[in-house]
């Protein structure tokens, strides 16, 4: 039998390694989201019907109906970050959906500084929002919510560059290397580490792209690049 002989490279090897591990977080999130219904539907019976004998049994009845919630509420975070939903495109300013976002990250204790001008993209706004919701949600993670991040946009040519910039604890290149892979997270605390992932699945979906530079202890630099608005985009 002839053998078929197939080269990839390793930026092609990497993106299907990463689309398929997405694939498989919102699948498997989605069964266990129904598996999860089940017990929530067993937990709420058990705690009415059941007439605790030991104050012990009475603390588990409670734990088990906490922890079946709390199992719902990661599932369904997963399930939110890992489905890109259909796209919606229209034109529309990059300039407003990053202030949006900006807008809906405020928090005491951090600082925005912008320099940002208005550019026409063909793009789906609540997920290009998303984007910079992302990654801003990383700076304020990266500062532990304290100093300053600045945004600043350029146009060069035919594409919209905008950098987000943080301050904090930066990434080792072992991390950076990392960093978009699906559900990889550094953080001990509740996350799914997915923000970057579904980024930039989303920026290539309007033929764009991330790239990172970062430095521990010094801070990181995400650009984002958008193509900008063309004119047969305009007239669709
Ligand atoms: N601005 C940043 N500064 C330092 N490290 C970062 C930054 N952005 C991303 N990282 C690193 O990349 C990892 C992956 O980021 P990503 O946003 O995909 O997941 P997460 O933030 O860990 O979890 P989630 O976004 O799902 O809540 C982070 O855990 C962190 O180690
Ligand atoms: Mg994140």
């Amino acid at each position: 039998m002839e053998e078929k002989t197939y080269s990839f490279t390793k930026k092609q090897l990497n993106d299907e390694k990463n689309r398929v591990l997405a694939k498989f977080a919102s699948v498997a999130s989605h069964d266990l989201k129904n598996v999860v219904g089940g017990l929530s539907n067993i937990s709420y019976y058990l705690s009415k019907t059941i007439k605790p004998e030991s104050e012990t049994q009475k603390k588990m009845l409670d734990l088990l109906s906490k922890e079946v919630i709390t199992l719902n509420d990661r599932i369904v975070e997963i399930l939110d970050r890992t489905r890109v939903k259909q796209l919606t495109k229209s034109p529309c300013d990059l300039k407003e959906l990053i202030l949006k976002a900006i807008e809906d990250s405020k928090t005491d204790g951090i600082e925005f500084e912008q320099q940002l001008c208005s550019a026409q993209v063909y793009a789906d706004p609540d997920r290009v929002k998303q984007v910079f919701t992302n990654i801003i949600k990383n700076a304020k993670d990266a500062m532990k919510n304290k100093g300053k991040i600045t945004i600043s946009m350029e146009i060069k040519g035919d594409n919209i560059i905008t950098s987000v910039t943080d301050y904090g604890q930066g990434m080792s290149s072992a991390t950076l290397e990392k960093c978009f892979d699906p559900m990889f997270s550094t953080k001990l605390a509740k996350v799914v580490g997915m923000g970057l992932t579904v980024a930039l699945q989303i920026v290539e979906l309007h033929e764009g792209n991330i790239k990172i530079s970062s430095e521990p202890e010094k801070g990181t630099t995400v650009v984002v690049t958008l193509p900008v608005l063309k004119e047969k985009d305009s007239s669709l």
